[in-house]
């Protein structure tokens, strides 16, 4: 059995095996087989179906200091807001109108969102929109903190591992942050019953095939309801601004790759993915994506939560970028559905 079959009937590989699958990314009778099987697996579980997530990045300060982040606590040159209840409201509104079913509040490790402050919004959000999903992507929190959300109503929570190897996450982050922290937070809400989800950037700096292979096997471990993976881009304010972006062909294959690992997990076409390639969102969902997480933030705010340079989208209103999502799906041959989109069981 060959390593393209062993990965399709086992749905994991050892790290050796991973890295030496990773070593053939450029081998285009490997890339097609998993593009198929992946492809095969999507239409298996969801169809032509692209579940559509409102992102509303509600905060912009953040205490860390990710060295490859554009909104790291010591851009000094970026200004910084916070959306209130209200404003936070809105985007909800707009984006229940235009059929989104699942909100994303998406900010900086921001310390004036304290569980008191963001319990009654989310209570809100669900009283509101009974009908729709509550996604959290608010970084690393206390085991209470993920409780109370919890039962307040939020249904999901987004934390991407970053790096699965320690020495490469030590790298990238400054000291204080660690890979431990990350995976125990990632366990706590596990354990909370969020539908959870892990991740990590392709071709950040010093990733090695190695590096990959351990996300992958981390991947395989944790069994996430979700995996957000998208390249890496350089941010002009950041120690990494001349390093090369990740290339958008090695996403698209790791996209197969955990396609096959975990057949149902919800695995958006990430908007990095869109800034490196124009057509990479409607590209990513042949290879296994279903789903795209477009934004609801007000325009004005949007220039103000830029991760990495040259991000799609900035400025567009909600209704723009959806229209442009959903010709370029359409046209791909996938189907924006008005669904909340759960893991399915
Ligand atoms: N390029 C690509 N992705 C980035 N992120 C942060 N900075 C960058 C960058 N320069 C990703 C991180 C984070 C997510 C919200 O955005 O993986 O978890």
């Amino acid at each position: 059995m060959d390593i393209v079959e062993k990965l399709i009937c086992e749905h994991k590989l050892s790290k050796e095996e991973f890295a030496l699958l990773i070593g053939l990314r450029q081998d285009p009778g490997v890339c097609e087989r998993l593009q198929k099987e992946a492809l095969r697996l999507r239409r298996q579980h969801f169809g032509n179906d692209v579940y559509i997530r409102g992102l509303i990045e509600f905060t912009n300060i953040c205490k860390n200091d990710c060295r490859y982040c554009g909104i790291r606590k010591s851009n000094a040159n970026l200004p910084r807001y916070r959306l209130s209840e209200d404003e936070i409201l809105s985007c909800c509104e707009a984006g229940y109108g235009l059929g989104f079913r699942t909100f994303v509040l998406q900010g900086g490790e921001d310390a004036f969102f304290t569980d008191e402050c963001l319990v009654p919004i989310i209570r809100q959000i669900k009283e509101r929109y009974p009908d729709c999903a509550v996604t959290l992507s608010i970084g690393e929190r206390s085991y209470y903190s993920y409780k109370a959300l919890r039962e307040a109503g939020a249904d999901r929570y987004l934390l991407r591992h970053e790096t699965a190897d320690k020495e490469h996450y030590a790298k990238l982050h400054p000291k204080g942050m660690s890979l431990r922290h990350r995976v125990n937070c990632l366990l706590d809400l596990k354990n909370l019953g969020y539908q959870t989800g892990a991740g990590f950037m392709v071709g950040s700096p010093y990733q090695t095939d190695e590096c990959l292979a351990e996300d992958l096997v981390f991947l395989a471990e944790l069994q996430p309801e979700m995996v957000g993976i998208g390249p890496f881009i350089p941010h002009h304010d950041t120690e990494y601004a001349d390093c090369p972006a990740g290339s958008v062909e090695t996403t698209l294959f790791l996209l197969s790759v955990i396609r096959i690992m975990l057949p149902r997990v919800l695995l958006p076409a990430t908007t990095a993915l869109g800034t490196e390639a124009a057509d990479g969102r409607e590209r990513a969902m042949s290879y296994g994506a279903n789903v795209v997480m477009p934004n609801l933030s007000p325009t004005d705010n949007q220039e103000m939560y830029k991760l990495y340079d040259g991000k799609i989208g900035v400025g567009d209103t909600a209704q723009e970028s959806m229209n442009k999502l959903k010709e370029g799906l359409k046209a791909a041959g996938f189907n924006i559905v008005i669904e909340r989109g759960d893991y399915p069981t």
